[in-house]
């Protein structure tokens, strides 16, 4: 039996330490975190987060090897395991500011450990850092006067939100590195140890810990890179009359390729894709290597482009005005089955219709309370409406922001009748039916397609 504590029980943490609960009945697991709010949001049968699956689980093990707390001194004390998974985000201040990651929780984190601790323990950098971030918190935990000696190990987290305990359960890989010495290999097996309860043994990938760390923002930086390869297609499919779910299809079915992640879009969002690039990118910069720096920062690039650029397409086919007219939002979170809104598509566009004195009307089945409060900001020009049909009822047009299979099922035709005409829909992440739309009457514009419209010579490739 092993006392196997997370510190940060967010996005990561929570699931991750519900999945290990399930399948390790014989270890005891907390997950503590300073936000108390959030804490007794996981004690309670209203988790702070939305995730397919997870609610079961929780229920399953809470109470038996899974607790959540506040108290972080006594587990810390307590613990022979310790996982990080504490938020790494983009640094706002001072040097790299905008780029480099900012490590000031993670490093706070690595202070209370050895406070609090009274034994040798392994730590495990779960959240996404910095190539050699365990070389800077091996020397704050190793530098303690008590004689205690602490193994960090790297085991970053592929798991996506929207399908998080399915990618936990049956991950494709688990990654885990550690230093090449009997201590920090004994780390690592003790991991691995945790793992290969449910993961088949030949899916955990043991290296280094440079490896470790370098894979995860390579990981992050290569899925972000096809999102924006993809939108930077689709823009030329707009100008040429090409289609591009015609062209992924017609790439991706080379096997060298592959089909996934090649869904043009609105653009790309989520906590993780743009801070771990210029994560990257950063480091590129500080070692000297400023091409390489340049290549990957045109990958978020491109995706501000795509995000501002819809909104462009918008006002261009609305007559060159979005003013006082009203606008159906339908998604608020960055991706269908989460109610993350973190860096989402959808407040950008939102945020970019407002500078045009749009009326912007939010619907979303699970992320409207979170962006609400990403929009606090501008809350009196923003309505937050949970019926799509009311957001869309006297609205001169509907953008799909977010892939939610419930927008797809809704009934477009009884949709037109309560709306201004002429009507538009623009569909950010081709999920509907264009063709049909088009018969009903509204004018249809799609990320990498021509446009259906009702005018004359409105096809630019016309
Ligand atoms: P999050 O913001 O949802 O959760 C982090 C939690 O850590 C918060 O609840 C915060 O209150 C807590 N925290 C911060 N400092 C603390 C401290 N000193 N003591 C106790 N708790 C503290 O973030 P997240 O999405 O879970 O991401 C965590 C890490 O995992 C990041 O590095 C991220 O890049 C990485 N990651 C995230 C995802 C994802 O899908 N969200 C996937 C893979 C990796
Ligand atoms: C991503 C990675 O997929 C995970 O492996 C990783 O662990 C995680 O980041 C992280 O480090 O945080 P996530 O951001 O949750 O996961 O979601 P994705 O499915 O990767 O989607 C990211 C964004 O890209 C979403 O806005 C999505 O709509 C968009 N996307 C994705 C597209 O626009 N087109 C696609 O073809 C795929």
């Amino acid at each position: 039996m092993a006392n196997i504590l997370c510190i940060g029980a967010g996005f990561v943490g929570g699931p991750t330490m519900a999945v290990i609960a399930k399948h390790c009945p014989e270890h005891r697991i907390v997950a503590v975190d300073i936000n108390a709010a959030k804490i007794a949001a996981w004690q309670s049968d209203h988790l702070p987060i939305y995730e397919p699956g997870l609610k079961e689980i929780v229920l399953a093990v809470r109470g038996k090897n899974l607790f959540f707390s506040t108290e972080i001194e006594r587990h810390v004390a307590e613990a022979d395991i310790i996982f990080v998974s504490v938020n790494t985000p983009t640094k706002t201040f001072g040097q790299g500011a905008g780029k480099a990651a900012d490590l000031q929780y993670w490093e706070k984190t690595a202070r209370q450990i050895v406070e609090s601790s009274s034994s040798s323990k392994i730590v495990v950098e779960k959240s996404t850092l910095p190539v050699r971030t365990a070389e800077a918190m091996e020397r704050i935990l190793n530098s303690n006067e008590k004689g205690l000696f602490f193994d960090v190990v790297s085991n970053p987290e592929f798991l996506a939100e929207g399908t998080a305990v399915e990618d936990m359960q049956n991950p494709n890989r688990v990654l885990v590195g550690g230093q090449q010495t009997p201590s920090g290999q004994r780390a690592v097996q003790a991991i691995v140890d945790i793992y290969a309860h449910w993961v088949p043994r030949e899916r955990i990938i043991t290296t280094n810990l440079w490896s470790s760390e370098l894979s995860k923002l390579a990981a992050n930086a290569f899925l972000a890179q096809r999102v924006s390869s993809i939108n930077a297609i689709a823009n030329l499919c707009e100008k040429t009359g090409a289609d591009v779910t015609e062209v992924a299809h017609a790439i991706g079915t080379d096997s060298r390729i592959g089909a996934r992640f090649l869904q043009a879009s609105v653009g790309f969002g989520g906590s993780c894709f743009k801070k771990d690039i210029l994560n990257l990118v950063y480091l590129c910069e500080f070692y000297g290597l400023d091409e390489v720096a340049a290549y990957w920062e045109q990958v978020v690039r491109m995706n501000a482009y795509q995000q501002a650029s819809f909104v462009s397409k918008m006002v261009a086919a609305m007559f060159n005005t979005v003013a006082g007219k009203r606008i159906a939002l339908f998604g608020a979170a960055f991706k269908a089955h989460t109610s993350d809104t973190r860096e989402s598509p959808a407040l950008a566009v939102c945020r970019e219709l407002l500078e045009e004195h749009a009326h912007v009307v939010i619907t979303d089945p699970y992320a409207l309370e979170s962006a609400r409060a990403d929009l606090h900001d501008v809350a009196g020009r923003v309505t937050f409406e949970p019926d799509p049909y009311a957001a869309a009822r006297d609205a001169h047009a509907i953008a799909i922001a977010t892939e939610w299979p419930q927008f797809a099922k809704l009934d477009y035709a009884a949709i037109y009748e309560t709306m201004v005409h002429p009507a538009f829909i623009f569909d950010g992440r081709n999920i509907l039916d264009h063709n049909k739309l088009f018969e009903i009457g509204y004018n249809v514009y799609a990320v990498g397609k021509p446009p259906l419209t009702h005018f004359e010579n409105s096809n630019p490739v016309l």
